[in-house]
């Protein structure tokens, strides 16, 4: 599928393996088993003042799961038409989110941990930071 198709209908809640005992719980992920893209970059956001978003921008081909290590944020992604949003709170679920759409991160929890597993290292051409810019590349617009 062209890159620049994907929709809110694409995206993937990922369950990931949790792994429990009484001393606590483990989450292992690997490339192409649990994810299913090999991991380029892993990036967390911390130190998330309350009240902030993030986010406010698209990715031409970037693919990145999304996961909730500790705490709690909302989620909204935006495919130019629809937008859907995801309340992440577990630290073995991981939103699977694919190119070419648009996302907002707000409602962080005190203490919270956005864990980013993405499928290229860091490439500011990628990204799309003016909606206009976005939907022009929807071919929306
Ligand atoms: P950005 O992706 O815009 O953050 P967010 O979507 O969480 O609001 O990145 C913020 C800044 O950090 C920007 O100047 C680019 C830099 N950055 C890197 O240098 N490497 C990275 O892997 C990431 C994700 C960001």
């Amino acid at each position: 599928m062209e890159l620049i198709n994907y929709t809110v209908d694409d995206l993937v809640l990922i369950n990931l393996p949790k792994i429990q005992s009484r001393s606590g719980n483990i989450t292992p992920v690997q490339n192409q088993i649990e994810i299913p893209f090999d991991i380029k970059r892993i990036y967390y956001l911390y130190d998330i003042p309350g009240g902030e978003s993030r986010g406010a921008h698209g990715h031409k081909q970037l693919e990145q799961i999304v996961v909730a290590a500790s705490g709690s944020f909302d989620i909204t992604i935006n495919d130019g038409i629809t937008e859907r949003t995801f309340s992440l709170n577990r630290p073995y679920i991981g939103l699977y989110i694919k190119p070419g759409l648009w996302r907002d991160l707000s409602n962080f929890s005190s203490g919270a941990i956005c864990l980013v597993l993405a499928s290229e290292p860091y490439n500011e051409s990628d990204y799309i930071r003016d909606y206009d810019e976005f939907l022009k590349f929807k071919l929306i617009k």
